[in-house]
């Protein structure tokens, strides 16, 4: 069943945004929507919010403010899943070890530093594309998609 899923590149991944687009088409995703924005804290608070009592959670709000991110709403068959498997394991150093050929061991770091983001579940992936593209969920039945 097609589904749409959020792919969100961190602001230590912006100059991987032409590899990223190859990968994205080479996998056979449409791209829906794309932008780029300057999150600001509130914005981190609300998009991150399960994981706001984290102890790791200051240094993500800094992390996630310290630059642009870029944002796609991706489709295809299977796009959560498979987005996440391109992605690879959030630690981008377990990822140079057991993932060599994902994205995160192409540009991450450490498993906080790990440049990219996807969409956990459907659910998630409603939530997340409502949060940068508001008019896909308002219209609710995904006009002009
Ligand atoms: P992401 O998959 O976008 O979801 C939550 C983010 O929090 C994650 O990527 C990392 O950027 C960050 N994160 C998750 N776990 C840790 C951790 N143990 N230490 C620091 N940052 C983390």
């Amino acid at each position: 069943k097609k589904e749409k899923t959020l792919a969100m590149i961190k602001p230590d991944g912006l100059n991987y945004t032409d590899d990223f687009k190859r990968i994205v088409n080479d996998f056979g995703f449409s791209i829906l929507r794309e932008l780029t924005m300057q999150l600001d804290e509130d914005d981190v608070k609300l998009f991150y919010a399960e994981h706001s009592k984290r102890s790791f959670f200051p240094n993500l709000v800094k992390y996630m403010t310290s630059g642009p991110v870029f944002v796609m709403v991706l489709e295809k068959v299977n796009a959560v899943a498979d987005w996440r498997a391109l992605i690879g394991p959030t630690d981008a150093r377990k990822a140079k070890i057991t993932d060599p050929h994902s994205i995160r061991a192409m540009c991450g770091l450490d498993s906080q530093r790990n440049c990219v983001h996807g969409s956990d579940s459907l659910q998630s992936a409603t939530r997340e594309i409502s949060f940068f593209f508001r008019e896909i969920v308002s219209t609710g039945k995904g006009k002009n998609l």
